[in-house]
């Protein structure tokens, strides 16, 4: 268990001279552990996976295989943007499988909640080993373990009953044997940041608010359809776009869209037309445990309601949820 405490004397890292000291230590005991070896990293995109190609391609370069799989629930040019800092940038051997297919005929007609999690957790699991059992010589796995992912499995025995099966990552088949490679799993979220910037990671990617695993699929509510999923993703994107305009982005720690399987009567072009109504969600927290609802501006609540309305086809509401965490979780599913 040593290996997973972070001891008492080290320093947090809160400036960019000592987030180059944590990378040069790092990248030495990573090519000590690796070698000549290959290492296999699923890339979502998010700050901590993110973190960790950065740090292995500036330690062992081409000797990283990144996998980046779209499931199709990835936000508004997210997988886009994967390709360009890691694939184009920093020139890593990105390997990126649109899996959107494979996902959504799963999916098809299941509106429970944690049925979509188990099938997109486990279909995750079958995409990503499947390429794995494409390379040959790999031996390491890297993952971008933080502690307080170490800190939280240590509690979960004494839990009270799960409200959300939050991780959708869990142990890959039998058949595939690596090491683990976990160079942030002592840091903090906050430390993680800073070790990105001074990696010189994009701002965005870097100060990324949390996105969870199951993606848009846990914010299409109910059975998940295309023309609905779409319409989620371009309502989400223009939420975001507004929120950076105001300066929201620095001020509102999640911040998102919700659209329910329910239709509305509504009226355009002089005719009826029926839609769905964007339910817009904005919370501040410390821990995700509980959350408040930010006082979100009207002037902003109108430009998002009048922009979605009318770029994005099949919404004809816009609703502000005023619930804090308890009594609703933060997430709809
Ligand atoms: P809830 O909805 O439980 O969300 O209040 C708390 C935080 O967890 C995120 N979340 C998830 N993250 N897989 C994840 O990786 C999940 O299935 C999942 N469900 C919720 C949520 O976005 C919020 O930040």
């Amino acid at each position: 268990m040593n290996g997973n405490m972070r001891p008492d004397s080290m320093e947090r890292i809160t400036t960019k001279a000592l987030a180059e000291k944590f990378i040069d230590e790092q990248v030495k005991i990573v090519r000590e552990q690796v070698g000549d070896k290959r290492v296999l990293l699923a890339l979502s995109g998010g700050v901590d996976s993110s973190v960790v190609a950065a740090l292995l391609i500036k330690a062992i370069g081409k000797q990283l295989y990144c996998v980046h799989v779209n499931h199709g629930l990835m936000r508004k040019n997210e997988s886009e943007n994967v390709i360009d800092v890691f694939g184009k940038e920093l020139d890593a051997n990105l390997i990126y499988i649109d899996a959107t297919d494979r996902f959504l005929n799963l999916l098809a007609g299941v509106s429970d909640p944690e049925r979509k999690r188990k099938i997109i957790g486990a279909e995750f699991i079958n995409v990503f080993a499947d390429e794995a059992r494409k390379l040959e010589g790999v031996d390491f796995l890297a993952q971008g373990t933080i502690y307080p992912d170490i800190l939280e499995s240590f509690k979960k025995a004494e839990g009270k009953k799960a409200v959300k099966s939050h991780h959708n990552v869990g142990g890959l088949p039998d058949d595939l044997k690596f090491q683990l490679v976990e160079p942030i799993k002592l840091l903090f979220k906050d430390e993680v940041r800073v070790v990105g910037e001074a990696l010189g990671l994009p701002h965005a990617m870097v100060y990324r608010q949390p996105f969870p695993g199951p993606g848009l699929g846990v914010r299409c509510l109910g059975a998940i359809t295309r023309d609905r999923l779409n319409a989620l993703r371009e309502a989400d994107a223009i939420l975001r776009e507004e929120f950076d305009n105001f300066g929201l982005n620095e001020k509102v720690w999640q911040y998102f869209i919700a659209i329910p399987d329910i239709k509305s009567v509504g009226v355009k072009d002089e005719s009826r037309y029926e839609g769905w109504p964007a339910i817009i969600r904005a919370v501040n927290t410390k821990d995700a445990m509980s959350a408040t609802i930010e006082e979100i501006p009207y002037n902003v609540l109108h430009k998002i309601t009048a922009r979605i309305t009318a770029e994005v086809e099949g919404i004809n509401r816009v609703l502000y949820d005023l619930t804090p965490k308890p009594v609703g979780t933060i997430e709809w599913e």
